[in-house]
């Protein structure tokens, strides 16, 4: 196995993507890596004849200090993991690389409205730092396409809206949520939990299955479902954020004849705030 390149400047990133041949797939990540990244990585393997896989824990889409100080940083692990996964160049800027002067005066991306709902109305200010972030990171490694995960459903829609509003030509690939045996989705933040809390984490994947469920069923008494849904969350210990019935497509409200809705939800557990969603088809 040759080792794989690993790139801190952008200049010399450049080159290295230059270098590579064919399509070019970017998955962008915040590093501690889980199954969920490496099912990523797999999946740009197959869309793509290179890979290219960034890792960078980005200060400005933290709302919290504490959040971003406590936020696990594993490089050596994450570049073995990579490395085995046949991976062709990992981009590992420093913050000044990426922030050189001071990040309130740095330029910002904004998608106005589905940043404001949800984690956005949880988190002021996140969803600019995504936005910026991963705009930057087109910029930087100008890929044919990229890949995410659908854990993230509200980013997901949030970059696929910013590539159509700006004409950028990257292609977004959203792939499934990686479960634990009990549903609980794969998460860095899982890492927080102590034994107690992670027994109850699956509550919130319970609670949105079940919702969908009945939503097959036929119900659409939307406010009472959501209410169910987090009085569920609450019993099994979960401090709920938020729990919606939207839109697959746009999160807006559903109204009657929406048949791709999906299902999000958050809550606070200790330290971790676990975020999960289903999508429903009716
Ligand atoms: O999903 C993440 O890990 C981050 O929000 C991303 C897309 C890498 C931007 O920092």
């Amino acid at each position: 196995m040759f080792p794989v390149k690993q790139r801190s400047d952008v200049a010399s990133l450049r080159q290295a993507v230059q270098a590579l041949s064919g399509r070019v797939a970017l998955v962008p990540t915040m590093g501690n890596l889980h199954e969920g990244h490496l099912t990523l990585v797999r999946h740009a393997r197959q869309v793509a004849d290179a890979v290219v896989v960034s890792i960078f824990v980005n200060p400005l889409q933290f709302d919290r200090e504490e959040d971003l100080q406590a936020y696990p940083r594993t490089l050596e692990r994450d570049m073995a993991l990579l490395e085995a996964e046949g991976v062709d160049l990992v981009f590992t800027p420093a913050v000044e690389a990426v922030y050189p002067e001071s990040m309130d005066s740095h330029t910002r991306v904004e998608v106005p409205g589905l940043s404001d709902i949800f984690c956005g109305a949880s988190r002021p200010g996140h969803f600019v730092g995504v936005a910026t972030i991963v705009c930057k990171l087109f910029n930087m490694v100008q890929p044919h396409c990229a890949v995410f995960g659908k854990k993230d459903f509200q980013q997901l829609l949030i970059i696929r809206r910013m590539v159509r509003d700006l004409a950028m030509p990257v292609e977004i690939i959203g792939v499934d949520t990686v479960r634990e045996a009990d549903g609980l989705a794969m998460s860095s933040r899982n890492n927080y939990l102590d034994e107690a809390e992670r027994a109850r984490a699956p509550a919130l994947y319970a609670a949105l299955k079940r919702t969908a469920d009945a939503l097959r069923q036929g119900r659409r008494d939307y406010a009472a479902l959501e209410a169910e849904a987090t009085r569920m969350i609450a019993e099994a210990g979960l401090k709920p954020d938020y729990l919606g019935i939207r839109r697959a497509g746009d999160l807006a409200e559903p109204g009657e004849g929406d048949t791709s809705l999906v299902i999000l939800g958050a809550a606070w557990l200790g330290l971790a705030r676990l975020i999960d969603n289903l999508e429903v088809e009716l």
